[in-house]
């Protein structure tokens, strides 16, 4: 018989959301509007036109939304807060009703004995900031670090898990890349710019939560490890440049203070000679965890077809594949918590988002499934020496998939849009069974 899973003592059993996901009202209260805002409104840019506006309503909905989190046993709760509707145009005044529904909110976690941890980015720049130039304005950073000091402030006394950013290669590569997330430009030059004032911005709200701030400070990144479809050495090669471009393109900035060499190849002439040492520096301010969200794997061949990067993923015949045409595969979930560890140091690790679209609505074998070998996968890392503090599921509720519009359901409880009716799938009792057991449950099923 094999070992029980046990899970470490204090470990957080959480789920995560982000604010334009779920919320909707996103001009309630004197809030400005974002970037998603404008883009979901712009014809053409998300699937059937489908906006946030409404969304899963948590934003008159939260209290409920709290007492279904705190049915389910869940300790932890990660969710992003909205930077327009505290500073309306992005920097300057800021919006005290806007305040408060985080205010509230933290409050009602708390009463709920769940640990909230915020993400000050979920994609959501105020429109006002990218009419500036946003991610691609060097300013971006200190205004990032204005906005983060008001969040400390108001909340630090009740927070003790704050997130940066949530995912910056997202951030870069589908809004500035490919288009296919807010703003929507499609620019090879733009993109590499975008990323160094992403990591900018997250280094100068570091900074400044030295100052203000006296719990915990992190980034959120999601990684997909790259494996080689055959041994030749165009695929080799291949897998090398998807591996720097998505997974070590902002770490090793943060953690060893240069990025990685295959930059200059993939972006050619877009690529700058140098980056400034104060820059390099900033970001490299320490952090005191890392959140990884994991999803899925690539496994990657020589594709002169797909530039930048000139690789693209090959379709594993015999794998389960979800709704959004990912691949399932535990075992790299564990690969990644170990190689995280290896190449930078033991800094405590949270999985900050893991989860899967199926279209099963309340009875979800697959994604029951799903959640069984990842959580066992997270174990397993646990197991082999990984500083593993926390899991948290993607999502809480079904939502608004962005570009995707609201017809891929990650949630753990089916939102059905028509009522606002939550009702917890079949992976959500699971899953409170499995945090009810600290993780021994996960022995006998499956
Ligand atoms: C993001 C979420 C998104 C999820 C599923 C992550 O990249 O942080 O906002 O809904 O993946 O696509």
């Amino acid at each position: 018989m094999s070992e029980p899973f046990r899970f470490p003592e204090g470990f957080l059993w959480g789920a995560a959301t982000s604010a334009y996901q779920i919320e909707g009202s996103p001009l309630a209260d004197g809030a400005g509007p974002s970037i998603w805002h404008v883009f979901s409104h712009t014809p053409g840019r998300t699937a059937r036109g489908e906006t946030g506006d409404v969304a899963c309503d948590h934003y008159r909905r939260y209290a409920e939304d709290v007492r279904l989190m705190q049915s389910l046993g869940l300790n932890a709760y990660r969710f992003s807060v909205s930077w327009s509707r505290i500073l309306p145009a992005g920097k300057g005044a800021v919006n005290r009703d806007g305040l408060a529904f985080y205010d509230r909110l933290v409050d009602a976690l708390l009463e709920a004995g769940i640990q909230p941890m915020i993400t000050l980015y979920h994609w959501d720049l105020p429109a006002a900031l990218d009419d500036l130039g946003g991610w691609l304005n060097a300013d971006v950073a200190h205004w990032f670090a204005d906005y983060a000091r008001v969040m400390f402030r108001a909340l630090d006394d009740r927070v003790r898990l704050w997130v940066t950013l949530n995912e910056p290669w997202v951030v870069a590569d589908g809004g500035y890349l490919h288009g296919v997330l807010a703003p929507g430009h499609k620019s090879l030059a733009e993109t590499p710019i975008a990323s160094h004032n992403l990591l900018r911005a997250h280094g100068a709200a570091v900074q400044s939560y030295r100052a203000d701030g006296r719990n915990r400070i992190g980034l959120v990144v999601n990684i997909e490890p790259k494996e080689a479809a055959s041994q030749s050495p165009a695929d080799v090669a291949a897998t090398r440049r998807a591996d720097a471009y998505m997974n070590r393109q902002y770490l090793d900035p943060v953690f060893l203070g240069r990025y990685p060499e295959e930059m200059a190849e993939i972006f050619g002439e877009a690529w700058p000679a140098s980056h400034a040492a104060a820059d390099m520096k900033l970001i490299r301010e320490p952090i005191d965890f890392l959140g990884v969200n994991y999803y899925t794997r690539g496994v990657m061949r020589h594709d002169d077809q797909a530039p930048p990067l000139r690789a693209s993923k090959v379709h594993q015949a015999g794998s389960v594949y979800t709704e959004t045409d990912w691949e399932v595969h535990a075992p790299s979930l564990t690969r990644t918590l170990l190689w995280l560890k290896k190449r930078y140091g033991d800094v405590p690790l949270y999985v900050t988002e893991n989860g899967a679209a199926f279209s099963d609505p309340v009875d979800d074998p697959l994604r029951v499934n799903y959640y069984h070998e990842h959580l066992r996968a997270a174990h397993d890392a646990i197991r082999q020496g990984v500083p593993l503090a926390g899991y948290f599921a993607w999502s809480l509720l079904d939502n608004y998939e962005w570009s995707l519009g609201y017809e891929k359901r990650f949630g753990i409880v089916h939102v059905d849009y028509a009522t606002q009716r939550r009702t917890p799938k079949a992976s959500a009792r699971f899953y409170a069974d499995v945090i009810r057991s600290h993780g021994a449950s996960l022995n006998s099923q499956g």
